[in-house]
């Protein structure tokens, strides 16, 4: 049987995606007070665990490294230019001797296509440390923080100002199967995927969550608790940073759009990182309504829950 791999949030039942949340959680409180080895055990002991990443990384590269060592295995990083993936081999080739030698393949590519492609032909697990449509483990990381800092996520409201993009996607996937609702103010020329919306919708029919598409981020905003961008230029979009700029117009996040869009008065803010000034203001990144830096602390231990999730008990998250 072919195994089961962690693509996209909407693969995920809302009780798989609370349980690898609840998971994560409970590694955070094990690490803070120094247990070791952990309690799951040292499920990858003897494995090796390829990182393949075409892109650059900060947080995926290193909460991921660190998760695969403290379950005992070998994180073993492979960027763009030391293996044959896409450049002299197929992908099918190369997935399949990847996998013949190692215990899980965490990937980090361009196109969707590439992961599917991954997926379909790995005799191991494929973890998607981000691809141009998802990136799920920013989505676990988020919804953890949300739930460490509002206690429960069920009737929270999450507004989104800025790009359509990868981290969007699965973030707004994991609020509806978490029953968080969801606004997202993203400029006219870059809609939510008609896809994208299908999928958040599905998931929110279950929970009784709620979705709003809108251009305006002061709609967004109102009433939220939690607000959310990303940059406005993902990786490989650099040559349309002139046209994005002007485009994402007015989508900054201040005080002022908080304010006078009416969001609750203990918002927070929140942002997968990198940062760029842009996107939103000094004052509200480096305030104490900023969840930033526990949110990248974070995805260490959301990467050691995928990890025990997918590898260690092959899929079976509950
Ligand atoms: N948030 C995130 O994925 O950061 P990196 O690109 O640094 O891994
Ligand atoms: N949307 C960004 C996320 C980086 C973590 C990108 O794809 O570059």
């Amino acid at each position: 049987a072919s195994p089961r791999h962690l693509i996209s949030i909407a693969n995920l039942s809302s009780a798989e995606l609370s349980s690898l949340v609840s998971r994560a959680i409970s590694h955070k409180r094990a690490i803070k007070a120094n247990v070791y080895p952990p309690k799951c055990g040292l499920g990858l002991a003897g494995k090796a665990v390829p990182l393949i990443f075409s892109k650059r990384s900060t947080r995926t590269r290193i909460s991921s490294e660190a998760a695969v060592n403290y379950l005992g295995g070998h994180p073993m990083f492979l960027g763009k230019d030391d293996i044959q993936l896409g450049v002299n081999e197929t992908l099918y080739d190369s997935a399949r001797v990847i996998s013949s030698m190692t215990s899980c393949i965490i990937a980090r590519v361009g196109p969707h296509s590439d992961i599917l492609g991954l997926a379909e032909s790995s005799s191991v697990p494929i973890i998607n440390a981000l691809c141009d449509t998802y990136h799920p483990l920013q989505a676990i990381t988020d919804i953890m923080t949300i739930k460490e800092n509002f206690g429960e996520t069920k009737g929270l409201k999450l507004a989104w100002v800025g790009d359509a993009n990868n981290v969007l996607h699965d973030l707004a996937i994991a609020c509806a199967k978490s029953g968080i609702d969801v606004s997202a103010a993203t400029p006219k020329e870059y809609p939510v995927s008609p896809i994208i919306i299908q999928q958040i919708k599905e998931a929110a029919a279950l929970s009784g969550s709620t979705l709003e598409l809108t251009t305006d981020p002061l709609i967004a905003v109102k009433n939220a608790d939690i607000v959310v961008t990303d940059t406005w230029i993902s990786m490989g979009e650099e040559s349309q940073k002139a046209l994005k700029m002007k485009q994402f117009a007015g989508y900054q996040i201040t005080n002022e759009m908080m304010q006078s869009g009416g969001a609750k008065p203990d918002w927070k803010f929140m942002h997968c990182l990198p940062r760029h000034p842009e996107e939103v203001s000094d004052e509200v990144f480096y305030s104490n309504r900023s969840l930033v830096f526990p949110e990248a602390e974070n995805r260490l231990y959301a990467a050691i829950a995928a990890l025990e999730g997918f590898v260690v008990n092959k899929g079976q998250l509950l």
